[in-house]
């Protein structure tokens, strides 16, 4: 296993390398950061609890001060490694307090469960020089709990700055927040993510993952804070949740499959998407997407899937499937686009080798910001198929234009659909 996934972070780093001269917003950290990928060796002996029974480690009684000032970074990675390993039910305990923190290597597989409380405030260091890759890095463990009433203040306000991803695609990415890798049975609830340096929460080669009642905050012009990317993952569900960013609030990714999104609001934000597709060699196919009761509020799309027209892999996005969707004053409410091509830095042409199959829009209502309600932008060599609109009353709010629904290369069926977006 370990093998297997050494292997695949290397192909992963050659992904990176060979499409380098492709453009748009960069893949999420892992996927180009080629590390050490071991985890055998369990951690150093836990200081306190007993094995088998229950213990917990806390940070502030292993010298992390509650000040905002004094790093702490050691106390919590040398909590992490005793509660990590220790038998039974485990907790790492982050009291009130603001603890100022560079990177955490929490790296598994523990002896025991692990759960995280966070009551207070964990900051990210501004000082890039510490990092080697993200902040907060969860690696290799099952039955992980997250909860509180704590944040995770990536402090990213300061360092946003240095993002040049929109000039260049081999751009310096920022630290990630909380990253979730080969995370099995795992739940993160309560807690709050603001200011990111990059993406919020990245989850990538993890099963069976729940995120409940979290909010996710940073400024709608911060750059590439995405809320949740999601990648090579299967069983997600991301309910009760509220996302206001600079970019996607939710992204799902290639290799995403089993994933139900309900009761999410997101604004302000680039909306709810699957994709990018088609940017890398190898990727997975993305199934069974179910994006339910969910408000979008002023993002610039709502409901989208992208993918690249000169696509670098075959890859199929199919039985997606978006119920019940509350729209308000959202610029792209319904959003198919197959030639996307962020910061107009791609090649125009190629063959599109991305499939989109089996979409669903069902009884998804409110207003636009623009005329076009529905854009399904889809590519004439492979047009997308099997797409229904169901009861879809998305209205142009403006009073110079009417609404609008733009449909290339798609088909399927509309019903019970305001009249001027039944294009299928
Ligand atoms: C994180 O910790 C694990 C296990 O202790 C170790 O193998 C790995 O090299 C560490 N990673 C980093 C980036 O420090
Ligand atoms: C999942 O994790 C929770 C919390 O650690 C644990 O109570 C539960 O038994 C785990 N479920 C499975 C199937 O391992
Ligand atoms: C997601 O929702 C679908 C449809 O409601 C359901 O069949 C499936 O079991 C759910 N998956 C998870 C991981 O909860
Ligand atoms: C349609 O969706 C809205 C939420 O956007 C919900 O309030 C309403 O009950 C739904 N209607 C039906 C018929 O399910
Ligand atoms: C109405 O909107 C469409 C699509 O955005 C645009 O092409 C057209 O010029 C607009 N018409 C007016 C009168 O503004």
């Amino acid at each position: 296993m370990a093998l297997g996934s050494n292997a695949m972070r290397v192909i992963f780093l050659l992904a990176m390398v060979v499409c380098a001269a492709h453009a748009g917003k960069p893949a999420p950290k892992e996927k180009e950061k080629g590390k050490d990928d071991k985890s055998g060796g369990a951690p150093a002996e836990a200081p306190s609890g007993s094995a088998g029974g229950s213990g917990s480690s806390d940070i502030s009684k292993l010298g992390a001060k509650g000040d905002g000032k004094t790093d702490s970074t050691k106390a919590l990675n040398d909590a992490w490694s005793a509660a990590c390993g220790k038998e039974g039910a485990q907790t790492l305990m982050i009291p009130k307090g603001d603890y100022l923190a560079g990177p955490l290597n929490f790296s598994g597989p523990c002896k025991g469960s692990v759960t995280i409380q966070l009551d207070g405030n964990l900051l990210g260091t501004t000082d890039l020089s510490q990092y080697k890759g993200n902040w907060i890095e969860i690696e290799h463990v099952d039955n992980l709990v997250i909860t509180g009433k704590g944040t995770l203040d990536g402090q990213g306000k300061q360092v946003w700055d240095n993002n040049k991803c929109a000039q260049k695609y081999d751009c310096k990415i920022l630290p990630n927040s909380l990253v979730l890798d080969y995370v099995n049975n795992g739940t993160v609830s309560g807690i709050t993510l603001l200011n990111a340096k990059f993406f919020h929460m990245n989850i990538f080669q993890c099963k069976d993952m729940t995120i409940k009642d979290v909010t996710v905050t940073a400024p709608g012009d911060s750059p590439n804070t995405d809320g949740i990317h999601i990648g090579d993952s299967s069983k997600v569900t991301i309910t009760g949740t509220t996302i206001g960013v600079g970019d996607d609030c939710i992204s799902i990714g290639p290799g995403s499959t089993g994933i139900n999104i309900t009761g999410v609001t997101c604004g302000p934000g680039h909306g709810i998407s699957v994709g990018s597709l088609g940017r890398y060699k190898d990727e997975k196919d993305v199934t069974d997407i179910n994006v339910k009761d969910c408000t979008l509020k002023k993002t610039s799309n709502g409901v989208r899937i992208k993918s690249y027209e000169d696509a670098a892999c075959v890859v199929t996005a199919s039985k997606l499937h978006y119920e019940n969707i509350a729209m308000e004053d959202v610029a792209n409410p319904i959003i198919i686009d197959m030639k996307y091509c962020p910061n107009k830095i791609c090649t125009a042409k190629g063959d599109s080798k991305v499939t989109i199959k089996d979409v669903t829009f069902k009884n998804i209502t409110g207003t636009s910001s623009t005329p076009e309600a529905v854009s399904l932008l889809c590519s004439d060599k492979i047009p997308c198929s099997g797409v229904t609109m169901d009861n879809i009353k998305v209205e142009y709010k403006g009073t110079n234009n009417k609404t609008m629904a733009v449909c290339n290369n798609a088909k399927g069926s509309s019903t019970g659909c305001l009249k001027e977006l039944a294009c299928l």
